[in-house]
C-alpha cells in the first residue's frame, strides 16, 4: 500500500510509449489453458493484475515464464480445475478463467467474484450463457461448480453487452459441438484482440467487434504466438494528464482507431489533437471546454475513462453534466476530488454536475479503485501544492511505474512504498 506525493503545477509535455492492453491480456491469459500447448504472447503490460494472472495459471499447472515483455505459457502440464478464492476475490475479473477452466477440463470449481467499489458486479449473464450451453452449475456457499459432460452450441442473448460474459462465452464455445451465436455481445476492441489470439489457436471465430459473434466448434487447439494489443484506457489517462495541466503530449505505439470515443471528447473540450498511423499528438488549450459526459458501452465513451474526465471537467469554464450509464455506483472519486476543492454534486449514484473551479488545493486523498485513483493523481498534478495519494495497489493494477512515465514528461511524482 504505497502513496504517491505529487507536486502540483507542472505543464505536461513529451512523448510517451503505451503498452499492451489490461484488459486484452487478462482474457488471453484466461485462454492458454483451452490448446494444452505453448503461448508465447509479446507486448505483456507489467502491473499487478498480469502477475496476479500467472500466479492464477501456475496454480491450474501451466508453467510461466516471463521474459522482458513475452509471456510464454505451456499448459500442457495443466491438471487443476479449482481456481483459486482468494485469487478470485483480489481480481474480479479472474472470473474468466471459467470458460478456458471448464472447456479444458469439462468442469471448474470457482467462487463468487463479489462486488467491488463500482458496484455489484452481477454475473447472471455468464451463469445464464453456461447452461444455455449445457453446463450443470451448482451455487453453494459463494462458490460455483460447474461441469459439463459435452457443450452444445447454441444461440445466446445477452440483456447486456458485457464484455466479461462475451469472453466466457467464447472461451466456453470453442470445442462446444457445432455453432454458438451470441447476440448483443460487447463490441470492445479488446474482443477483437481475444477473437485474434483464439483463431491463432486454430479456433473458429467471426464477428467480435459487432453485436453478434459466431464461435464454431472444434476438435483441439495448437501453438500460438500473438502480440496484445495497446492499453486504450492508459493511453486515454495520459492524453487526459496533458490536457489537464495545459501541456502538450505525443503518444506512440497506440491504435487510432481504439482511440476516437476519448480523442473526440477531448477536442469537444477544447483539445487540439492530430492522430497519424500509431501515434497520437494532443495540445491542451489554455482553458478546458464544458461538455456533456455519457459513458456506454463501445463504440460510446469508455466508463473506463469516467473519473479522469470528472477531474478534467472540475477545472472547465463552465458546467459539465456526467452521466455513469455502465457501473450503478462508479462515484467515489467524487468525494476525494470535493476534498481538494471540486465543486461536484451527484443527483442520483450515476450522474453528477461538476462546475469548473479556477483552482484545485493539494490535499491527501484516498484512491478508492483503480481509475478513481489514477483520477486523483491527474487532479494532483494540477493542483495546488502537494496531494498525496494514498492507496498505490489500486493504481498499480492498471498502470506500470506510472511515476516514471508522468516525471518522464515533467511531472513531479514521488512514489513511497
Ligand atoms: C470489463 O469488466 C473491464 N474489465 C472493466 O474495466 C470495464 O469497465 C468493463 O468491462 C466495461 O467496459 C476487464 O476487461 C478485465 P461488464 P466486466 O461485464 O467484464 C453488468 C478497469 O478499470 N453485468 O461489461 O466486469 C455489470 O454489473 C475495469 O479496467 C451484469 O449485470 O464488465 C456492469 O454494471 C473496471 N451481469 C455492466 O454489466 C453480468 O453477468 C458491465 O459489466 C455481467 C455484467
Amino acid at each position: 500500500m504505497g502513496v504517491y506525493h505529487i507536486t502540483g503545477g507542472k505543464k505536461l509535455c513529451g512523448q510517451l510509449k503505451v503498452g499492451g492492453g489490461k484488459n486484452a491480456i487478462l482474457p488471453i491469459l484466461a485462454s492458454v489453458v483451452l490448446n494444452g500447448s505453448e503461448s508465447v504472447i509479446h507486448n505483456c503490460p507489467n502491473i499487478a493484475d498480469t502477475l496476479i494472472s500467472i500466479e492464477m495459471l501456475q496454480s491450474i499447472g501451466c508453467k510461466v515464464k516471463y521474459e522482458g515483455d513475452t509471456l510464454i505459457v505451456d499448459s500442457s502440464t495443466a491438471d487443476n480445475w479449482n481456481v483459486p478464492a482468494h485469487l478470485v476475490r483480489e481480481m474480479r475479473s479472474s472470473f474468466i478463467f471459467l470458460g478456458g477452466v471448464l472447456s479444458r477440463f469439462g468442469k471448474c470449481n470457482i467462487s463468487y467474484p463479489g462486488g467491488c467499489a463500482l458496484g455489484a458486479r452481477s454475473i447472471d449473464l455468464h451463469i445464464m450463457a453456461l447452461r444455455k450451453l449445457g453446463a450443470t452449475i451448482i451455487e453453494e456457499h459463494g462458490f460455483i461448480y460447474c461441469s459439463a459432460e459435452k457443450l452444445i452450441g447454441t444461440r445466446i442473448y445477452l440483456g447486456k453487452p458485457s464484455v466479461g460474459a462475451t469472453e466466457n462465452i467464447m472461451l466456453s464455445a470453442v470445442f462446444a459441438e457445432g455453432e454458438t451465436i451470441i447476440d448483443n455481445a460487447a463490441r470492445e476492441p479488446e474482443i477483437q484482440d481475444l477473437e485474434k489470439f483464439l483463431n491463432g489457436m486454430g479456433a473458429k471465430i467471426a464477428g467480435a467487434g459487432t453485436s453478434r459473434i459466431r464461435i464454431k466448434g472444434v476438435e483441439k487447439l495448437h501453438r500460438v504466438e500473438h502480440t496484445v494489443m495497446p492499453d486504450r484506457i492508459v493511453a486515454g489517462t495520459f492524453l487526459t494528464a496533458a490536457a489537464i495541466t495545459g501541456g502538450n503530449l505525443r503518444l506512440t505505439h497506440i491504435n487510432p482507431e481504439h482511440l476516437y470515443p476519448i480523442t473526440s471528447k477531448l477536442s469537444e473540450a477544447g483539445c487540439a489533437i492530430r492522430m497519424e498511423r500509431d501515434s497520437a499528438y494532443l495540445e491542451a488549450p489554455t482553458k478546458i471546454r464544458s461538455i456533456e459526459l455519457i459513458t456506454n458501452p463501445h463504440p460510446g465513451f469508455p466508463t473506463d475513462m469516467q473519473p479522469q474526465f470528472t477531474a478534467l471537467l472540475s477545472l472547465s469554464d463552465g458546467v459539465s453534466i456526467i452521466k455513469e450509464t455502465v457501473f450503478e455506483s462508479r462515484n467515489r472519486h467524487i468525494a476525494e476530488l470535493k476534498r481538494m476543492g471540486a465543486d461536484i454534486s451527484l443527483t442520483d449514484g450515476s450522474t453528477f454536475i461538476a462546475k469548473g473551479i479556477r483552482k484545485l488545493k493539494g490535499a491527501p486523498v484516498d484512491a478508492m479503485d483503480l481509475r478513481g485513483g489514477v483520477a486523483l493523481i491527474l487532479a494532483g498534478l494540477v493542483a495546488e501544492g502537494t496531494t498525496t495519494v494514498y492507496n498505490s495497489n489500486y493504481i498499480e493494477r492498471g498502470y506500470e511505474k506510472i511515476e516514471d512515465s508522468l516525471n518522464a514528461i515533467g511531472a513531479s511524482v514521488v512514489f513511497e512504498k
